[in-house]
């Protein structure tokens, strides 16, 4: 067991879903010797991804991160079992394979709340608490779809959701820069994880591998690992920056 995150807490939003990136973050932060707080829509999915982490002292909270006072009760509940937070992952997201056309406004609200607004919401829960504790790395999950204008699952709604995360994460890098908090996105390409809810066909897999220079799709533990990297002392340097983990999907 390495030790990149020993004694820090962290807050890891939508990490419950089993194969997902936030639930192998979760992991990944556990084994290099973080506490953690898994919050996602299910409580008592939460509580079981928290307790099955390696280690101890993990927490598991319901938390729905597109209702602001929601994310302020989850922020103060961390506070109040961990004492300090030193790192989040706004991780939660959903996505919608729509054409622009069919795109209903429930839709966008949908996709932009939860991944724009829900980085809002708890980026503002979080941040006075890593102030007053001198400093912190804020992580969002954006997208290669944000880069190219989608064209890999997600509707126009979704590269919208993204493109706007990635702006949002660089101008708190900028505000937040003297508090020595930093904030920096990640930009996965296609990872094989449930968000396409069995709606991804072998034909459109086979078809993004073409333009994949590493030959495979990634895995949630190639985007757990730039957290880890994001989260710990080693990009000490790095803030406001994009983090590309697509196998050379898109080069730029
Ligand atoms: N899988 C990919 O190919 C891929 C590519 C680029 C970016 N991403 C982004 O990475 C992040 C994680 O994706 P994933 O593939 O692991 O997805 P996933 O579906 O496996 O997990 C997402 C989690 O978010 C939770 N969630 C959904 N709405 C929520 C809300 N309102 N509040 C709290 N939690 C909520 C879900 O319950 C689920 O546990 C997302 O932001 C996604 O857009 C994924």
């Amino acid at each position: 067991m390495m030790s990149l995150l020993n004694g820090k807490f962290a807050v890891i939003t939508g990490a419950a879903s089993l194969r997902g990136i936030g639930r192998k973050t979760a992991v990944r932060f556990a084994e290099e010797g973080a506490r953690v707080a898994i919050l996602d829509l299910d409580e008592t999915a939460a509580q079981a991804a928290a307790a099955a982490l390696p280690g101890g002292g993990h927490l598991g909270l319901a938390c729905n991160v597109a209702d602001h006072a929601a994310c302020a009760a989850a922020a103060q509940a961390v506070l109040a079992a961990f004492g300090r937070v030193d790192i989040l992952v706004n991780n939660a997201g959903i996505t919608q394979p729509l054409k622009l056309m069919d795109i209903t406004p429930d839709n966008y609200t949908a996709v932009t709340d939860v991944s724009l607004r829900g980085t809002l919401n708890m980026s503002q829960a979080l941040v006075p608490a890593m102030r007053s504790g001198g400093g912190g790395s804020i992580i969002c999950l954006s997208s290669v779809s944000a880069q190219r204008g989608g064209g890999i699952f997600g509707g126009p709604h979704y590269s919208a959701a993204k493109a706007g995360v990635l702006g949002l994460a660089k101008a708190m890098a900028r505000e937040l820069g003297a508090d020595n908090i930093r904030v920096n996105s990640i930009t996965p390409g296609l990872i094989q994880t449930d968000i396409t809810a069995g709606k991804l066909t072998d034909e459109m897999r086979a078809d993004i591998l073409k333009g994949i220079p590493l030959n495979r799709l990634g895995d949630a533990e190639d985007v757990a690992n730039a957290c880890v990297f994001l989260g710990s002392g080693l990009s000490a340097y790095l803030t406001g920056i994009t983090l590309d983990v697509n196998g050379g999907m898109l080069i730029h």
